[in-house]
């Protein structure tokens, strides 16, 4: 299994609702290693130029608005087979539909606010780490 870094946000509903410490200690218990982290509000064009993948579709002004409307905690984090495995303990994207002992089952309140950002393949992880950690390695 190769060693893989992604680009990873507990997204401001789970900041706002004191799930920083339960989510890293899910992502510990999973061997993840953290390379960066930083805290912050991000604004509202930073939102925009993360998600533009979903420019067009009809939640993006509400999903935009809700990743700048506080603080988030953006982090790289390093494990093995790490950008499949992270999207296997977040969970499904509506935590109705995800399975039980997921990040999002435990921690996501609705099918935008849901707790964890987690890059979806190798290319989109190396734009994300980029994307806010310039220089770092991918
Ligand atoms: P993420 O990119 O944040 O890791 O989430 P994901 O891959 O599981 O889901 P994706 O399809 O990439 O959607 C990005 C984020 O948009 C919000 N969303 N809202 N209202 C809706 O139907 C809807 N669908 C998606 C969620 O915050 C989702 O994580
Ligand atoms: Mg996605």
């Amino acid at each position: 299994m190769p060693i893989e870094r992604t680009l990873s946000i507990i997204k401001p509903d789970a900041v706002a609702a004191g799930h920083i410490g339960d989510i890293l200690k899910i992502l510990e218990a999973n061997r993840f290693k953290m390379i960066a982290a930083r805290l912050r509000r991000l604004t509202r064009k930073e939102a925009e130029g993360f998600y533009a993948v979903h420019r067009h579709r009809p939640f993006f002004a509400s999903l935009t608005e809700f990743m700048s409307s506080g603080p988030a905690l953006v982090m790289v984090l390093e494990g093995e087979n790490g950008i499949t495995r992270l999207r296997e303990i977040m969970g499904a994207t509506d935590p109705a539909k995800a399975a039980p002992g997921t990040i999002r089952k435990l921690c996501a309140e609705s099918i935008e606010r849901n707790a964890i950002h987690g890059s979806d393949a190798p290319d989109t992880a190396a734009f994300e780490i980029s994307y806010f950690f310039p220089g770092i390695d991918l």
